[in-house]
């Protein structure tokens, strides 16, 4: 399916229910916090604030990002670039949890006749955040995804917020499995690279209000008046597992820039002097599980969970990591309501009152008249993510 078509049904789709389609707005933020379009969320952040009505409950878009926190990764992985789409629904007190899981699973696994994408619902793999019991009942018990399948992760390394004080909250990354010669068995959880379970789309459940911080340090300040939905699926990266691709950089709508770079340099891609330089390829991994000759059993050890520098003040305090596929209720406390135990948990910190979010004259958000104190200027982390990405 080529990316336009893609791009299409995704805004077919979410107009189908109900959604406002919006245009993508300029790469320059319009957002005052942020220097860069870093997701599709970003024309909407004083809706999902509270601080301007939505005209509308839900919208969706396809929306053009530069996201430099990623800039790193660029020409290092399969799956990210200096600029890439996000096809993105929102629901400003709308709908919550419940009602993008369902649309993200239609979308993803209805039929390509049926307007869908027609990925195979067994190969898509959920990570979520391990209090989230309302994901979990519904990804489990109500769709039926094995349980196995749904893997559990603190609050640090599955939440998400623009890298500046706005909204943050945890999140359901969907992610697809590519088969096991592009990685290792075990999930996205043991996957380290992300080449094997690619993660598509990322499901951002928003209830809280970040403060001040730079990358994962920085605190809560409080809850939104309304949760909220934002939801990003990398238009390249549904392209690249729709057209059997290895890598977004070979997809209909970017493999013309190679193609162009080759008639300019005279040079051919993925005939480099190493001999092959394409990005992702089965090959890549199974050269990595060929044995070393003087470590023979070295490609047959699985990689260490990824650990995350994540480091959330304060900290949503969470038990010992269980084991990936302890069900619900085992191995840590629950709570009826993850989010009340947070801000009951650090109460001290969160706003006493109530009312709506709006920014001081210096532009800091505040809410119910109680601010955090300022640590002063920061580095900026556009899009962090506790998650890979
Ligand atoms: N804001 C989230 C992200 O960029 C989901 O859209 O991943």
């Amino acid at each position: 399916m080529r990316t336009s078509e893609i791009r299409t049904r995704w805004l077919d789709y979410f107009a189908a229910n109900g959604h406002e389609i919006r245009p993508s707005v300029s790469l320059v933020s319009p957002e005052p916090s942020i220097l860069f379009t870093v997701a599709g969320m970003v024309p909407f952040i004083p809706y999902i604030l509270g601080t301007q009505q939505p005209p509308w409950p839900r919208a969706a878009s396809v929306q053009k990002c530069i996201r430099t926190n990623d800039i790193d990764n660029v020409g290092r992985t399969t799956r990210h670039g200096t600029f890439f789409q996000m096809s993105g629904n929102f629901s400003f007190g709308d709908y919550f949890k419940e009602g993008a899981i369902d649309y993200a699973w239609e979308l993803l696994t209805s039929g390509v006749d049926r307007g869908g994408y027609g990925l195979d619902g067994e190969r898509l793999w959920m990570t979520i955040w391990e209090e989230d019991e309302v994901s979990w009942n519904h990804l489990t018990r109500t769709i039926g995804v094995p349980e196995r399948r749904v893997q559990k992760l603190p609050f640090a390394e599955i939440s998400w917020s623009t890298g500046q004080p706005g909204p943050a909250g945890s999140c359901c990354e969907i992610h697809y499995d590519r088969g096991p010669d592009y990685g290792p068995d075990g999930g996205p959880a043991v996957d380290t690279r992300g080449d094997r379970f690619l993660e598509i789309w990322n499901l951002v459940f928003d209830e809280f209000i970040r403060g001040e911080g730079r990358g994962h340090d920085f605190e809560l300040v409080g809850k939104l008046e309304r949760t909220a939905i934002d939801t990003g699926a990398g238009l390249e990266r549904l392209a690249f597992i729709m057209q059997d691709k290895p890598n977004m950089y070979e997809i209909d709508e970017v493999y013309p820039v190679i193609a162009a770079a080759e008639t300019m340099s005279g040079r051919s891609y993925g005939r480099g002097a190493a001999g092959g330089r394409r990005l992702g390829g089965r090959r890549a991994y199974a050269r990595g599980r060929r044995p070393h000759p003087l470590r023979p059993h070295a490609h047959l050890r699985r990689r260490a969970p990824r650990q995350r520098r994540a480091r959330l003040r304060p900290a949503p305090p969470h038990p010992p990591r269980r084991a990936l596929h302890a069900p619900a209720g085992r191995g840590g406390r629950r709570h009826a309501d993850p989010a009340d135990r947070l801000q009951g948990r650090h109460e001290g910190l969160l706003p006493r009152t109530g009312g709506a979010v709006a920014r001081d004259q210096r532009g800091r958000l505040r809410r119910g008249g109680r601010l955090p104190a300022h640590p002063g200027r920061r580095h900026h982390h556009p899009g962090h993510r506790g998650g890979r990405r």
